[in-house]
């Protein structure tokens, strides 16, 4: 029976690995239902029925790292690669507090091509201009040090989601360059430093199986991040992976529930890949215990070059300039969207 464990993950916020695995290979639809149900009252109590929006820009597809699932990957020779100034950054940002956003996040490939001074000197400007709004960044691994000087010109919060926890799985997914334990590292100085600390899996990447998965949840739910970044897996075209299927809507959504009920008060966000799996994924992530989203700002005309997977949604409710009919979609779930910053 798989109710009472959802029942103990509620009140507990944990379960054992074994628990875990039974809830994940659970594919009984009424039950499925009930953690669902469960998540929602959870999000519910905890952040009534307001969701935080999130203005993303995302300064550069340039990226040194060759991840097989990544369409912005290095060895990527189709894709028109751009740079924000620190002035189409600023003006994002005008504009996104103009639509009501109090949280900036700056989201961007892995790359020298954009400085570290450079962000660090476009946090202080941002910081400077927006004193009452939180800046997020996602900007991938670096150094402690530069972490430290980013947090201390301004930076509130970081994204970087460790992918999947398990060693050989990584390494199916990224190439030998790229390791758990260094994504790991960098996890721990992010927290230590004191930014609001997030980090995720894609769903149904390849190679994922249920083990990989509940190694995700035990390693969540002992370093208990801020916000939990999830989305499906979608193929990219000119990728390694481009013939491998998308990950399931029914797996993400469990996952989100299961996130909400270990973390009563995490930062969830409903991601724009589940909004491109399917035209009510972004719905159905909020009523599965979801709590935020993260329109699109970065300028129009560069959106469609920051391909991560095929078919990325970037326009209607997905954009910054599209968040009446966000509002409108909301309300039809009972929701509305939260001008608040959203801290932790
Ligand atoms: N499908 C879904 N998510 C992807 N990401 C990168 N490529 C894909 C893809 N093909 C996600 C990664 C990364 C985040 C910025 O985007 O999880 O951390």
């Amino acid at each position: 029976m798989i109710i009472p464990l959802i029942d103990k993950l509620r009140q507990e916020h944990r379960l054992s690995t074994e628990e875990y695995k039974a809830l994940l290979l659970c594919q009984d639809a009424d039950t499925l239902k009930y953690l669902q149900e469960q998540a929602r009252e959870v999000s519910l109590e905890q952040f009534g029925n307001r969701v935080f929006i999130r203005g993303l820009i995302e300064i550069t597809n340039h990226c040194h790292n060759n991840c097989y699932y990544c369409g912005i990957r290095k060895g990527n020779q189709s894709v028109l690669r751009y740079e924000l100034t620190r002035e189409d950054i600023l003006e994002c940002c005008r504009e996104g507090y103009t639509l009501g956003f109090r949280t900036f996040v700056l989201q961007g490939g892995e790359t020298s091509s954009v400085k570290d001074d450079f962000i660090l000197e476009t946090v202080t400007a941002i910081h400077r201009e927006f004193p009452d709004c939180a800046i997020t960044l996602s900007l991938g691994e670096k150094s402690r040090k530069t972490y430290e000087h980013f947090f201390r010109a301004g930076a509130n919060r970081y994204l970087l989601r460790h992918e999947t926890h398990n060693e050989e799985h990584y390494h199916h997914l990224h190439p030998d360059k790229m390791s758990i334990r260094q994504r790991l590292q960098c996890l721990a100085w992010l927290k230590e430093i004191g930014y609001q600390t997030g980090t995720g899996i894609m769903v149904g990447s390849p190679g994922q199986n249920t083990d990989h998965l509940v190694e995700d949840l035990l390693f969540i739910e002992q370093f208990h991040p801020e916000m939990i970044g999830i989305g499906p897996f979608i193929p990219h075209h000119d990728t390694p992976f481009a013939a491998c299927p998308p990950g399931s809507m029914e797996m993400t959504l469990k996952l989100l529930s299961i996130f909400r009920l270990m973390h009563p008060k995490v930062l969830l966000p409903s991601t724009t890949a589940l909004a491109t799996l399917a035209p009510d994924g972004r719905e159905r992530g909020i009523l599965a215990g979801a709590n935020v989203v993260m329109p699109n700002l970065s300028p129009p005309e560069q959106r469609n070059k920051y391909s991560l997977y095929d078919n990325k949604a970037s326009l209607g409710a997905e954009a910054a300039e599209g968040l009446q009919q966000l509002e409108e979609k909301l309300t039809a779930i009972g929701y509305r969207i939260s001008k608040e910053r959203g801290d932790y």
